[in-house]
């Protein structure tokens, strides 16, 4: 039997609250939700983590390619979110002004601040090579992964 999509972000919801549940360490917990989000969600070609130090966003834990290391704040869908503060859930990459194309096959992005206690951490970027791939449950989804994140970090 397939999950609806909410149904599916129910699941995952408790495995990550029960991956992170107690654990402090921040990159032991982007690794394990990086793993988690590419193994349970559908469609995507890249999950991960880039970390804000010092007015650029290096790389951080991610399941996919090995992707661009350095995105200055401000710059493609993440630095736009990170700059922001602003979640983006992009239909079709290439009409994005400024996309950076990490990996030609990716049509689709979702990005989501991450924040440690009040301060911006960095952003959750997810791709899918399938335009149109995230809409709002997904987002609502993302977000309630973000927040178990930020709480088991803060
Ligand atoms: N496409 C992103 C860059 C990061 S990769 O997708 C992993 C952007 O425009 O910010």
């Amino acid at each position: 039997m397939t999950l609806s999509k909410i149904d599916l972000y129910k699941e995952v919801t408790q495995q990550a609250q029960a991956l992170m549940a107690g654990e402090k360490d921040l990159i032991a917990n982007l690794a394990n939700l990086s793993a988690l989000m590419y193994m349970r969600l559908p469609e995507l070609n890249w999950a991960g983590f880039y970390l804000l130090k010092d007015q650029e966003l290096v790389l951080g834990p991610f399941q996919g390619k090995p992707a661009c290391i350095r995105i200055p704040l401000g710059r493609g869908v993440c630095g736009t979110a990170a700059q922001t503060g602003v979640a983006q859930c992009i239909q079709d990459v290439h009409a994005f002004d400024g996309h950076i194309a990490c990996d030609a096959e990716s049509n689709a992005e979702a990005v989501l601040p991450v924040y440690q206690n009040t301060k911006i951490l960095g952003v959750m970027d997810l791709d899918s090579p399938q335009i149109g791939r995230f809409d709002q449950d997904d987002m609502i989804g993302l977000q309630n992964l973000v927040n178990i994140l930020q709480d088991a970090i803060a």
